[in-house]
């Protein structure tokens, strides 16, 4: 799968799933599932390494956990899914250089084939604009961008018509800048329909409605494994009370069986 299958998929009318992974096992998974294409998020953070916000996470730990992933696909490499890779906080923030030198060390050391940034500001668009003549794929990323907590919190955006036309704007904006698709996270869905409408390249959304040409989930958030599941992507299966009684099952059946040793002499 490449970003233009995607674009394909929006074409034919056929919906496009993506889902996350953060190692091999949930690489095996996702790909088993049969996702389109697989993102290595930057909610690894969170999901894999314990931390409270998507900030924290390195480009070399970014790296690290997509050679993980690429090395759960049992598929042939033309048969499996699209690898997507986020560029972390201050990978692209600094610079089309920098940026370029981040998302080529990805594409370079990984078998990740293009990467995802967030917003739609002016450097922001500049970058995708350097990355994109640079031969390197990018995804789009607008409404709740993570990278932003601590601007914009996690609460749902473009609630009002003047930030509904800026994001439709800014939407309009990342396709002009060669963007191949477009993640619309925690917004409303009449506007998520709108920017599809709007739009040739697919928009993929996550709480924002099913109007969209795709839909994108953290996995751990599916299988119910998060501790805070964000109120727009409900759990599929109470998934750590399933794993932690199945592995408290194990546990008690541990108990010995046999006559205990006898006690050690005192010394
Ligand atoms: O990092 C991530 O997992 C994401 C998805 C929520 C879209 O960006």
């Amino acid at each position: 799968m490449r970003p233009a299958d995607l674009i394909r998929q929006k074409q034919n009318g056929r919906t496009i799933t993506i889902l996350t992974a953060w190692d091999s096992l949930s690489a095996a998974l996702v790909e088993a599932a049969g996702a389109d294409a697989v993102l290595v998020g930057d909610s690894l953070a969170m999901v894999a390494l314990g931390h409270a916000t998507t900030l924290p996470v390195t480009l070399d730990q970014m790296r690290h956990h997509t050679l993980a992933v690429s090395r759960g696909f049992a598929a042939a490499p033309s048969k499996q899914p699209l690898l997507i890779c986020d560029l972390p906080f201050l990978s692209y923030q600094c610079g089309a250089d920098l940026a370029v030198q981040a998302a080529g060390t990805l594409l370079k050391e990984t078998p990740a084939a293009a990467v995802k940034l967030e917003g739609a500001e002016a450097e922001v668009l500049a970058v995708i604009d350097r990355l994109v003549r640079m031969g390197i794929p990018v995804m789009g990323h607008l409404g709740l961008t993570p990278q932003a907590v601590h601007r914009l919190g996690y609460r749902r955006q473009a609630e009002d018509p003047v930030s509904q036309e800026r994001l439709l704007n800014q939407a309009i904006a990342l396709e002009q800048a060669g963007c191949f698709a477009l993640v619309l996270e925690h917004v409303p869905s009449a506007l998520a329909g709108e920017v599809r409408r709007r739009l040739l390249i697919p928009v993929i959304g996550i709480g924002a409605g099913d109007d969209c040409d795709g839909q994108i989930r953290v996995t751990a958030d599916l299988l119910g494994l998060t501790e805070q599941q964000p109120p727009f992507s409900p759990a599929l299966i109470p998934g750590q009370q399933l794993f932690v009684e199945a592995l408290r099952s194990w546990i008690s059946a541990q108990t010995p069986t046999t006559t205990p040793p006898p006690a050690a002499p005192d010394c």
